[in-house]
């Protein structure tokens, strides 16, 4: 049985593709300091279904060096993963630590082992200031697109967007790390394939309001806590695309099988991933269906200023991926909140604690 290794497979997205590899036949081994809140009761979900879970942390390279074992695969999964992340004292060092120099610390050990990685990186590395520069029209419920720009159509953003501009601290972080594992690819041949993912959701989220905001605003509704719409005028009225962690998991399972089992020919390709044009929401659209889903309206307040690093729309453009893997995300928005939504209600004694 070829097993694989999954560094942060106690978050949201380790977790899930963790339980779907072990479905698939391979042996999964998870790595996770658990410091995200709630990581345990993810831990717990893994365990159950055979993965082997190690307490360790990927900015030490002896706690990768201690795992033992044959690993076919790495998928590097860990990260501090809110965009927002860099405003506080100490922020910054931490997020490059883990980010960057503990994503470092996860390729070396791969090229010292040929072992193929795929590496989660973020739609975040496409400047916000580019796509907030862009012409948008207000309509009643959200701001579209108006006019395409180079790398940017109402389709979503290429990956041939120029990266001239600002992106946040974690968009840096997450486009260094890309760089260093594309050298890696060219350097020592080693296979690997880069996701840059936009809005993933689904159940075992365990969403706050910098990151997950999709689980993190169905949840709100579920357990009646206050909400704000914030920046772009406080309309809520922002869009984003989103993609069902299940659809991710089986485009994962497609890459697992590129790099193990077929002759790698991927060294550092990067591949935009999220739900495309069809799958996207506004904020005030997903008010409207987390109240009719949960039964509960909320009054949403309103904050009007623009914090640095917020998005006005953002929809992935993933034709070359679903190119190259034969895949296509196959859950509407409602399906995604609504599965969501039936997990939130399943665990909410868990969850009113986690998800605060
Ligand atoms: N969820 C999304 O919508 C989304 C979007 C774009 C990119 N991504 C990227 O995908 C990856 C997974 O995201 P997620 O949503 O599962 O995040 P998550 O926060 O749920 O999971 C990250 C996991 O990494 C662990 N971790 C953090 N620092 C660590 C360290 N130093 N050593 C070991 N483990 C550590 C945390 O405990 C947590 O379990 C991340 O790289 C994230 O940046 C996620």
């Amino acid at each position: 049985m070829k097993r694989i290794l999954i560094t942060g497979g106690c978050g949201f997205i380790g977790s899930n593709l963790a339980v779907d590899l072990v479905s698939r036949g391979y042996a999964v081994t998870v790595l996770d300091n658990l410091s995200r809140r709630g990581s345990e009761f993810l831990r717990a979900r893994v365990l159950a279904h055979g993965v082997t879970v190690v307490h360790g942390d990927i900015r030490d390279p002896e706690n990768l060096k201690g795992l033992g074992g044959d690993f076919a695969l790495m998928i590097e999964c860990s990260a501090e993963s809110s965009a927002q992340t860099g405003s506080g004292p100490g922020d910054a060092r931490y997020l490059l630590d883990v980010n960057l120099l503990g994503a470092i610390n996860c390729f070396e050990w791969a090229r010292e082992r040929k072992v193929p990685v795929i590496f989660f990186s973020s739609s975040r590395i496409y400047p916000y200031d580019r796509i907030n520069a862009c012409r948008y029209v207000e309509n009643e419920t959200r701001f579209d697109l108006a006019q395409s720009s180079s790398g940017i159509t109402p389709v979503g953003v290429q990956v041939q967007m120029p990266l001239d501009g600002v992106r946040t601290l974690y968009g840096a972080s997450k486009l260094s790390a890309e760089l260093i594992l594309r050298e890696y690819g060219a350097r020592y041949e080693l296979p690997s394939i880069i996701n840059r993912c936009g809005v993933v959701a689904g159940p075992w989220q365990l969403g706050k309001i910098d990151q997950g905001v999709f689980t993190f605003w169905l949840a709100s509704h579920f357990f009646k806590r206050p909400l704000n719409y914030t920046g772009f005028g406080g309309l809520g009225k922002q869009v984003r695309d989103l993609l069902h962690v299940d659809d991710l998991s089986s485009l994962v399972a497609r890459q697992v099988q590129c790099l193990v089992d077929d002759d790698p020919v991927f060294r550092g390709e990067v591949f935009n991933v999220g739900g495309s044009a069809g799958v996207t929401l506004s904020l005030k659209e997903t008010t409207a269906i987390c109240a009719q889903l949960t039964g509960h309206r909320l009054e949403i307040g309103s904050v009007a200023p623009t914090r640095p690093g917020d998005l006005i729309w953002y929809v992935t453009d993933n034709g070359r991926t679903a190119e190259a893997f034969d895949w296509k995300p196959s859950r509407s928005a409602q399906d995604i909140l609504q599965d969501t939504f039936q997990w939130i209600r399943g665990h909410a004694d868990d969850l009113k604690d986690i998800m605060v």
